[in-house]
């Protein structure tokens, strides 16, 4: 249904109230609950319902605003008949609450997840990580944002009402209103329906004034390359400012007129609107963007409507100058050029129609940990993509490293990846440079195409205190 395009208001995901807090001398842990369950949504106003499985009722599920320093315990109960596991993606979390794929919790039963929030600011996502049906849960609405702040690293960037989570998903509808089921799938899901927030092609009135946008990637297989244009001059693209990505922000701001972002991967910009009031912008799609098919509507996102009048003061809170340049966090980056040597090289392919790593697939339990790194060594890591026609965004868990260099395929880093930390990687042909910290044990690494991901481009690194 390409017609309600902008008909409708971006919906806000509820955000996440704790049950109780645990409070002593020294810390305070907050305690909340999640249930997995089904429900109904009405998306089109002619059509049928669609159902979800998603979290307390809602998709995107309830968004947690979490401060550093208070440790989080998250009781999701399985009220469905499928099972789940859930990932905290970008969080240092210990392996027993990182949503190992074989660690699920079956209908019926709950299990009570620890979160140390003791990283820097950033924005998380919690999804569904089970094994073999990642997919379908995701996609039925098992993801929501999960928001570190810091108030000790505060960099004056918009705040509250003006700084918004966008979560944009690529889906395929079915004539009723329903959602087309990804369970069959072994290659890809693209989608027609360029959802934010599960809205099909929302809008949202803004003010003529700074607004800072959390961007994630939340799609099974849709990469995107977004840009801001005018709807009265589309082929001026409007520059906006890269503030963060996955682990938090950017060691300088990046002014930028586009914005690649794959599956899993999380970008903050800030979008000055005070020069367009009473006007429309909208963010787009570039078409022909990598291997992805095109759809009457794929080229569009999200409109915004600014408000007509004068821009607001830059005295209001968020709304001040904000350079390209502008220092943002010490990220104390590791220097390439000290880590010369490839410490671990893995092959991303294809082969009789299954996604491997280094011809390994999650499957082969005896022989899926491909490496033991030290903790505490940082490493350099080249992640390379053999499987042809076919892009792979890479998620290491349990780690922030830094894209040191590209070759193939898409050419140079970009500038605002080059200036951050990241989780995931959209992988032509690359290096990365990983720094192991701060647990042992035993994690994931995975293409996070979740077609891919479940069928079976999966394996396990072993964090260790010994030299091997
Ligand atoms: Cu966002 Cu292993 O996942
Ligand atoms: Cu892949």
């Amino acid at each position: 249904e390409y017609k309600y395009i902008h008909q409708f208001p971006l919906p806000i995901p509820p955000i996440a109230v704790p049950l109780t807090s645990y409070t002593d001398a020294n810390k305070t842990i907050d305690f909340y609950q999640i249930n997995i369950e089904k429900f109904d949504a009405q998306t089109y106003p002619d059509l049928n319902k669609t159902s979800y499985v998603g979290y307390n009722g809602t998709a995107p599920g309830p968004t947690f605003h979490m401060t550093k320093g208070r440790e989080a315990v998250v009781r999701f109960v399985n009220n469905y008949d499928r099972p789940s596991s859930i990932h905290l993606h970008g969080s240092y979390s210990r392996t027993p609450f990182d949503g190992w794929a074989e660690d699920v919790t079956k209908a019926g039963q709950y299990k009570d997840y620890y979160y140390p929030n003791a990283q820097p600011q950033r924005t998380l996502w919690y999804h569904d990580h089970a094994i073999g049906i990642t997919a379908v849960n995701a996609y039925f609405g098992q993801a929501g944002f999960y928001i570190l702040n810091d108030p000790n690293t505060d960099v004056g960037l918009p705040s509250g009402e003006f700084d918004i989570p966008l979560m944009i998903a690529a889906k395929q509808f079915l004539s009723d209103g329903k959602l087309l089921s990804p369970e069959l799938e072994r290659v890809s899901l693209y989608g027609d329906v360029i959802t934010v927030n599960a809205q099909p092609w929302p809008y949202l009135s803004v003010k003529p004034r700074k607004y800072k946008f959390r961007i994630l990637d939340a799609s099974i297989s849709r990469t995107y390359k977004l840009y801001l244009a005018a709807d009265s001059d589309p082929t001026t693209r409007i520059p906006f400012t890269v503030v963060g990505a996955d682990a938090g922000f950017l060691d300088h701001a990046v002014a930028s007129t586009s914005l690649v972002i794959a599956m899993a991967e999380r970008y903050e910009i800030v979008i000055d609107f005070a020069k367009y009031g009473g006007q429309n912008l909208t963010l787009m799609n570039e078409r022909n963007w990598q291997t992805n098919p095109d759809y009457p509507a794929t080229d569009r996102v999200l409109r915004f409507v600014v408000g007509a009048g004068p821009a607001l003061p830059t005295t209001d809170p968020g709304n001040g100058a904000l350079v390209d340049g502008a220092h943002l966090a010490n990220l104390n980056v590791p220097n390439s050029a000290a880590h010369p040597v490839i410490d671990h090289s893995f092959t991303f392919e294809r082969t009789n129609g299954q996604w491997l790593i280094n011809g390994v697939g999650f499957e082969n339990v005896p022989n899926r940990v491909l490496a033991f790194p030290k903790r505490g060594r940082v490493e350099r890591w080249e992640l390379i993509n053999t499987s042809g026609g076919w892009s792979h965004p890479i998620h290491i868990h349990l780690i922030d490293f830094q894209v040191v260099k590209r070759s193939g395929g898409r050419g140079a880093v970009e500038p605002y990846e080059a200036a951050a930390f990241k989780d995931v990687v959209y992988l032509g042909m690359n290096e990365v440079v990983a720094n192991y910290a701060p647990w042992d044990g035993i994690y994931m690494f995975h293409c996070h195409n979740l077609v891919h991901e479940d069928h079976d481009m999966m394996a396990a690194f072993n964090v260790t205190d010994i030299d091997l």
